[in-house]
């Protein structure tokens, strides 16, 4: 929930990576998105290290939706990560921070053909394959190019993993992946097999987001290892890789156990030493964490603009952001901690719901939380704000979108500036009138 180096003084002044969040507001303004630095850090290694483990090593392709920028792709590069990028625009930031190509696996249920094309010619390590129709596509383009492509196929193992009904993706009804169960992953295997220009690495399933319990990433290893072994009696075909996804849950709130991702990796790797036939390798696992490596390394900070007691007696308290830089609340009633700088959390003074700015009756940030007194100018921090937060920023109301700035050892670094008027009119063109003869 908190990030590593989150401190508070004995006035109740928040720190993040030494640097107290006041400084930070004064200095970049609000709402501002804070990294830190050490969180950051600690996560990607503690997969490297549990990855590094398994027999044979696993891999980590950090799930760019989560968050990315050209600053984060730099980090992870550092840190020797890979990246999983949906969209030719995650690719594009990569490519921009000097990222490797081949350590990119470019995932989306829909890629366009200059997606496509983007990927093959600079070299991406893997595309993770959704449908019959962009199987089709890539064995063309990249025959067009004089390509080999390499792919995994994205299958959906029918697991339900309990979370949220929108980030759940595993179970059948799903518009991800091949379905394991109508036979229509059996025709794609077949057909990535058969169409030129393809070269099929190995199997991906993703079960989902923020998930606490172990046993379904294990399932997912289960039923991907038994489809390998059909995959080997059919077509005397043993992929190389075995990609479970992302999903591992984190902690938002104090009801919330995330599970111990090191137990999680050495069951998969012992379920899958288990279900290699012998004489055959067994496959190296990849894995794409996102929210577990960047959620809880983020604090968003708002200043309070003005407080109201309604009838019926809800005490709102009114920010300077909102849905447009956390719209997670509104979309999957995510629920947020969130502290008042300079006021004992120990004395609540109430219970208050932390409204945003925007023109939406559903801008809540936060419902129902005992709080000290918020009093306009007072500065709010929300925590576990790293992941889906930024990445899914909008500038409804045409509100600039906030700064993310890093800390680590009282020290800061611009990652992202704040979106300035200018950048909200960057593309828009001026009216003409239809009689100016400047329409086509
Ligand atoms: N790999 C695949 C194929 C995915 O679809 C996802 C997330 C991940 C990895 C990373 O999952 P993570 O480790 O971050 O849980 N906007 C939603 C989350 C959507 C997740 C979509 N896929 C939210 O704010 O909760």
């Amino acid at each position: 929930m908190f990030p590593d180096t989150y401190t508070v003084d004995g006035h109740y002044h928040i720190a993040i990576g030494g640097v107290p969040i006041r400084q930070l507001a004064e200095e970049y303004g609000t709402p501002l998105y804070v990294l830190d630095y050490d969180t950051l850090i600690h996560r990607i290694q503690s997969f490297q290290e549990s990855l590094r483990e398994m027999n044979p090593p696993g891999q980590a392709f950090y799930a760019g939706k989560a968050f990315l920028s050209t600053a984060m792709a730099g980090l992870l590069k550092d840190q020797g990560m890979g990246l999983d990028v949906v969209s030719g625009g995650e690719l594009y930031t990569a490519l921009e921070a000097g990222m490797d190509p081949a350590r990119v696996v470019f995932h989306g249920n829909v890629k366009t053909e200059d997606e496509i094309r983007m990927g093959l010619s600079r070299g991406v390590g893997y595309f993770v394959v959704d449908s019959l129709a962009e199987l089709a596509a890539i064995s063309r383009i990249a025959g067009e190019l004089g390509e080999q492509a390499a792919i995994l196929l994205r299958l959906t193992p029918g697991i339900e993993a309990h979370t949220h009904a929108f980030i759940q993706t595993g179970q059948f009804d799903s518009k991800f992946g091949f379905g394991m169960i109508d036979g229509i992953h059996e025709e794609a295997l077949e057909q990535a097999l058969r169409l030129p220009n393809l070269v099929l690495k190995g199997f991906h399933a993703h079960i989902g987001s923020q998930i606490f319990d172990e046993d379904p990433f294990v399932h997912n290893a289960q039923r991907l290892m038994e489809f390998m072994r059909v995959a080997l009696e059919r077509h005397r075909y043993w992929p190389d890789v075995l990609d479970i996804g992302g999903g591992f849950g984190v902690q938002y709130g104090p009801d919330d156990d995330p599970p111990q991702v090191p137990r999680i990796l050495a069951r998969v790797n012992e379920t899958m030493r288990r279900l290699t036939p012998p004489g055959y390798p067994v496959p190296t696992v990849f894995i794409e964490p996102g929210r577990a490596i960047v959620a809880e390394a983020g604090v968003t900070i708002y200043q309070v603009r003005a407080t109201k007691t309604v009838p019926g007696g809800r005490r709102y308290v009114a920010v300077d952001g909102g849905m447009g830089d956390n719209i997670r609340p509104a979309l999957y009633q995510a629920a947020y901690v969130a502290q008042v700088d300079g006021k004992n959390p120990e004395t609540p003074a109430g219970v208050y719901t932390i409204a945003g700015r925007y023109c939406e009756s559903g801008d809540i940030l936060v419902k129902d939380i005992a709080l000290p007194e918020p009093e306009v100018g007072d500065y709010l921090a929300v925590y576990g704000t790293g992941a889906y937060n930024y990445a899914m920023a909008s500038n409804y109301n045409r509100v600039p979108r906030p700064a993310v700035v890093l800390v680590d050892k009282a020290r800061t670094v611009l990652w992202v500036k704040r979106e300035s008027y200018e950048d909200l009119v960057r593309n828009d063109l001026p009216w003409r009138r239809p009689e100016e003869g400047r329409w086509r």
